[in-house]
């Protein structure tokens, strides 16, 4: 008889997360379409100073994925593919928006497989519709005033408006009405 893997595949998607946005669900769905579990892991880097604390993420992630136990939420210090394979995790997914983004990713990529060759990253590409959002322009769109309910999920939305103070934008975008 075939051995079932005791808790299947998992693939370790690492970033800043500041906070997270549309293009980073994306991700994680078409992770979850090749691995078992997507463990999505924020750095801790005292070096940043991010718009959300560590805590404040991970609360976010958590109520996104809300009933989806296929993903987890964790933080990480010290080197990512340490970090990997502590956690038994064989994958590292990234995101790759557009040629800006290759090299960055080519590099790290590589570092990554020089430091630990068990190692493999994925890329992935988000739709294309998400292509051009970041989490730094969601933050910048939002703190404006304009309106970022379609570029993150609505825990987000509402942790931007209790964060800065200013109300959710309401509105039409191309001729659509807003949910
Ligand atoms: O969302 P980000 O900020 O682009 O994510 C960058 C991240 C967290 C993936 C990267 O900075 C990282 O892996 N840092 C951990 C330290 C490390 O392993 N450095 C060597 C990588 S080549």
């Amino acid at each position: 008889m075939k051995k079932k893997r005791p808790e299947g595949s998992l693939a370790v998607f690492p970033g800043s997360f500041d906070p997270i946005t549309n293009g980073h669900l994306d991700i994680v769905d078409r992770g979850l379409a090749v691995f078992d579990r997507v463990r999505m892991a924020i750095l801790m880097n005292p070096e940043k100073q991010p718009l959300f604390s560590v805590e404040e993420r991970v609360a976010i992630i958590r109520e996104a994925y809300r009933g989806n136990p296929r993903v987890e939420v964790d933080t990480f210090s010290g080197l990512l593919v340490d970090y990997a394979s502590r956690v038994g995790a064989s994958v590292i997914i990234r995101g790759l928006r557009a040629i800006s983004d290759f090299e960055y990713e080519f590099q790290m990529a590589l570092m990554n497989r020089r430091l630990n060759p068990q190692i493999e990253t994925v890329f992935m590409m988000p739709a294309e519709s998400y292509s051009y959002v970041s989490s730094r322009l969601v933050k910048e769109v939002f703190q404006l005033g304009g309106r970022v309910s379609d570029l993150v999920p609505p825990v987000v939305e509402r942790r931007l408006s209790e964060k800065y103070g200013t109300p959710i934008r309401a509105g039409r975008v191309r001729g659509k009405r807003a949910r």
